[in-house]
């Protein structure tokens, strides 16, 4: 696959945060209509773990390593210092609600997550990538270039 430029770079990073930001709400979506019903929420608790383990907390672990790595200098430090901050306060989350023993524990579990990951994405769409993009001997499609937990 050819290296994609910066900008063609930049779609692609926002194109997966949608669609893990859909799986997730969708999840969490479906949690709270099982809870909502009085019917049995463990299955839906169960699948919003496994998103999380298998997509959102390895894309995190991913752009620590690249994204966050390239950011993490001038101006732009600040924002990946409070960034991996978020990360850690996710991962942290998702064990919490992985113990969730009650309807009404997972559905505030999975509500926060959900709500810290859309301010999340917004923070890494809206001003991270942008700092990315203009920082000069930073390219975007060479940095990400093979990484599919971060492009799709
Ligand atoms: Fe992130
Ligand atoms: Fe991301």
């Amino acid at each position: 696959m050819p290296t994609l430029s910066p900008p063609e770079t930049a779609a692609a990073i926002k194109a997966h945060h949608v669609e893990l930001h859909d799986g997730l709400r969708d999840r969490v979506v479906a949690l709270h209509s099982a809870a909502r019903r009085d019917t049995p929420y463990e299955a839906d608790r169960d699948a919003i773990v496994a998103f999380l383990d298998a997509e959102i907390v390895p894309h995190a672990m991913a752009e620590e390593q690249t994204l966050y790595r390239a950011a993490d200098t001038g101006v732009s430090a600040l924002l990946v210092e409070a960034m991996l901050a978020e990360h850690r306060d996710l991962v942290g989350r998702v064990d919490e609600l992985r113990r969730a023993a009650d309807p009404i524990t997972a559905v505030a579990g999975a509500s926060a997550i959900l709500a810290l990951f859309e301010s999340h994405l917004a923070k890494e769409n809206d001003r991270l990538i942008p700092a990315l993009l203009a920082q000069p001997g930073v390219s975007l499609g060479e940095l990400l270039e093979g990484m599919h937990e971060l492009v799709g």
